[in-house]
């Protein structure tokens, strides 16, 4: 049976890739894509959503407009990561078809509640204000969704905005504590993890060479993502970061998680955005799971595979 999934996401270099494989699989029932503002402000991140959608042939999927700004922040964006309009250097184009009616968080809301308890996993590739919304608006939210696999969050690692803070975190902590407090069940793929799974030179190339619009969609972010990373953090190989949600969903077993309770920072400035991971928890009783490892060879072929058999196209 197929895993119905919602993804609520930011896009986004990094989404971007996760939201084609997404798109690609058979393995999803893919009821959503909800957008906030994040990277960019809510109105690219909702119109590079309905870009994607047209790339990969799946106008079946809905796309909804988010929030616009974090629960008390102001909104930051890391335009310098993504681009100006956050698709690194694809040219932006107005989509033919429009956005779903009604906010992100009442989507989140209406297509989990109307379903069977535990029955929707939620993919949060962004800031999580649209969950934080959705479960204050719907207090039964958190006991009836299945799993929320959130890409965000630093430990070991350190941050990559702060010294002790992950992006996604930081621009809405208010938002992130309110969910990781909610009592859903979290499988969380913070920088400890992402930072494991690679773009190298070999694995974009492989991408790069398959002959779906989606791939070619793709490989150009990730050859965008390369140039950046190189540029502004030195690294050769930059981490891929929100496809590793995607990757969990379709093939846990290439993550190793540990269970544990996680807080999240909101009144030092100095510390804002950072998760609090106490591993001394009863493992049977614990909601976070907080991931440890991956295999980034199995990443990639997942996703490479999963692109390599993307059926839409432009038109579609
Ligand atoms: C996260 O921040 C964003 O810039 C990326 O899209 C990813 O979701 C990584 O810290
Ligand atoms: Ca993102």
């Amino acid at each position: 049976m197929k895993q119905s999934l919602i993804i609520d996401c930011d896009p986004g270099v990094d989404d971007a890739t996760g939201l084609l494989t997404a798109f690609a699989s058979n393995a999803f029932d893919l009821l959503a894509v909800t957008t906030v503002g994040g990277n960019v402000s809510a109105e690219k991140t909702a119109r590079n959503a309905r870009i994607l959608r047209q790339i990969a042939g799946r106008k079946d999927v809905p796309v909804f407009v988010g929030a616009a700004r974090p629960l008390r922040r102001e909104p930051a964006g890391a335009g310098e990561f993504h681009g100006a309009e956050g698709l690194g250097d694809l040219e932006p184009f107005e989509p033919s078809a429009p956005a779903g009616e009604g906010t992100s968080a009442e989507a989140i809301a209406g297509l989990v509640m109307e379903r069977p308890a535990g029955s929707v996993a939620l993919a949060v590739m962004g800031p999580m204000t649209n969950l934080a919304l959705a479960l204050r608006a719907e207090p039964r939210l958190a006991a009836h969704l299945g799993p929320v696999v959130v890409m965000g969050g630093a430990r070991s690692e350190g941050g990559n905005i702060t010294a002790s803070a992950e992006f996604n975190i930081w621009a809405d902590p208010e938002a992130a504590a309110e969910v990781f407090a909610s009592g859903c069940r979290m499988i969380v793929m913070g920088l400890d993890v992402t930072h494991q799974v690679r773009a190298t030179e070999e694995r974009i190339a492989a991408i790069e060479a398959l002959p779906t619009t989606s791939a070619k969609a793709s490989a150009a972010m990730l050859r965008f993502s390369q140039r950046i990373e190189r540029v502004i953090v030195g690294w050769d190989a930059g981490p891929l970061h929100d496809p590793c949600t995607v990757a969990w969903l379709l093939k846990p077993e290439l993550f190793e998680l540990k269970p544990c309770r996680i807080a999240v920072e909101t009144e030092s400035e100095l510390t804002r955005g950072h998760t609090a991971v106490e591993f001394r928890v009863e493992a049977a009783t614990a909601n976070h799971f907080w991931a440890t490892r991956a295999d980034a060879d199995g990443v990639f072929a997942l996703i490479t595979e999963n692109l390599g058999h993307a059926s839409g196209g432009m038109g579609a």
